[in-house]
């Protein structure tokens, strides 16, 4: 695989798992020659900025926080959707911030993450054989044959919802509601009556007591940028490649190839394969990339994608997302953590503490234990202070919702109560007082 010959299409010479049987491949091409024509969503500029950031990370002077929904919705799109799931990755961020003492580089698994992959490409319902879901992107999530069927036609419209997220998560990252003097707004009502929204609850009046003593003593809080706005990236799995490969434009200052669909892209678990074309694909792009390893990676095949992804050894290019599961991590991260330091290659190492730990509730309801997230990130910190590298951030599937979909946290959510507010098409996702609980004990690891 010779870096030369890459080009936006060449994935098309590779095997595309997780690719869907679109039922008339003429109206899928119409579709991406389309898209290849609509404007960017995001500038290489920005992509480049982020990567900067993510450098820091892999450096240990900034965190990675990566969070949002597993997959986007069509039906669940609003600007309440979109503001509440913002305002408890701003409150994580502020109570890593505050409580670390280090910068929070802060990315959404947002505007974009519309596709699936899928261990099992059919499912039974009521005795019948369908299709998967497998996102928004592709198909309906309704349990039903026809909702099943893969529409190209959904392409467009994931651009057009990614375009209009992105444009409020625009408005509200600069436009005033992400002000540090706003950190009570943040607090959605059913997050402050519970023990984690009242501990913010002080900890937004100490922010704000501090920049009332700063404004005393004469620093102009009003001119300085940073207090008024946040950076905040996107991010999605680049899964249906078609797609990604539609809004990958040339940049016209360096005349690299950039993936203009979100500022980072990510390669999952089961498409992370070395000859696959889903490697091949990001390899060739310049944003920052990730990619998935479970307990199953090897020490030499983590360091041949590290060569493929990362061939310049460029820090915050690549950020390898450890999802071993609670109790897997210290035999199975060890290996890979020393074969990439000995390789050279400055990853950004996080974890993600989710998909390792996906169980079936006895009334078969698809849940995770807070504890096990928990225990995993605890592990996680534990092997990179051991190994002398570093815990560089977390990847998390949440809502700002108040759901019960994962079991656990401080206000317990029990088996009993999953079926009350359960309202994910994909993973169960932690609701924000949960959120913000693990954005508490993860400023502890980071203190300690
Ligand atoms: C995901 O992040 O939603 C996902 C499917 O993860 P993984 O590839 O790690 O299973
Ligand atoms: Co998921």
């Amino acid at each position: 695989m010779d870096i030369q010959q890459w080009s936006p299409d060449s994935w098309r010479e590779h095997r595309a798992d997780q690719q869907p049987d679109w039922p008339d491949e003429a109206a899928f091409e119409r579709v991406l020659k389309q898209l290849s024509g609509v404007p960017p969503l995001v500038f290489a500029g920005e992509a480049r900025s982020l990567q900067s950031s993510l450098a820091e990370v892999s450096a240990g002077r900034a965190f990675l926080l990566q969070a949002g929904d597993c997959a986007e919705s069509f039906h669940d799109f609003s600007a309440d959707t979109i503001r509440d799931n913002l305002r408890v990755i701003l409150q994580m961020a502020v109570v890593l911030t505050y409580g670390s003492g280090v910068p929070v580089v802060k990315v959404g698994r947002v505007a974009g993450q519309f596709a699936k992959p899928r261990s099992a490409a059919y499912e039974n319902v009521g005795g019948i054989e369908i299709p998967s879901f497998r996102g928004h992107m592709v198909n309906d999530d309704a349990p039903a044959l026809e909702a099943r069927v893969p529409d190209p036609e959904r392409l467009l419209a994931c651009y057009n919802q990614a375009a209009a997220t992105l444009n409020l998560l625009r408005a509200f990252t600069k436009g005033g509601f992400a002000d540090l003097s706003q950190v009570h707004v943040w607090n959605q009502e059913f997050v402050a009556s519970s023990a984690e929204g009242r501990r913010y609850e002080a900890l937004a009046a100490e922010i704000e007591r501090a920049l009332r003593f700063m404004k005393a003593c004469g620093i102009d809080l009003a001119s300085e940028q940073r207090l008024h706005q946040v950076e905040f990236w996107t991010s999605h799995e680049a899964l249906i490649l078609g797609y990604e490969e539609a809004l990958t434009r040339r940049d016209s200052l360096t005349g690299d190839w950039y993936d203009c669909s979100a500022h980072l892209l990510w390669i999952g678990e089961r498409t992370r394969g070395l000859e696959g074309a889903h490697v091949e694909f990001l390899r060739g792009v310049k944003n920052p990339i990730a990619c998935k390893l479970g307990p199953a990676a090897t020490a030499e095949e983590t360091v041949a994608l590290c060569a493929l992804l990362d061939p310049d050894r460029t820090p915050g290019r690549l950020t390898l997302i450890s999802r071993m599961g609670a109790g897997k991590v210290a035999d199975a991260l060890p290996p890979l953590v020393r074969a990439v330091k000995a390789a050279g290659h400055p990853v950004v190492w996080a974890v993600d503490p989710m998909h390792g730990n996906t169980f079936g509730s006895p009334s078969g309801r698809k849940t995770r234990h807070f504890d096990d997230v928990m225990t995993e990130i605890k592990e996680f910190f534990a092997v990179h202070r051991a190994e002398g590298t570093v815990p560089g951030g977390v990847h998390i599937e949440l809502t700002g919702g108040d759901v019960t979909e994962c079991l656990g946290g401080a206000e317990e959510v029990l088996e009993a109560h999953l079926d009350s507010r359960y309202t994910t098409m994909c993973d169960p996702r932690l609701n924000a007082r949960q959120s913000l609980d693990l954005a508490y004990r993860i400023a502890e690891l980071l203190r300690d």
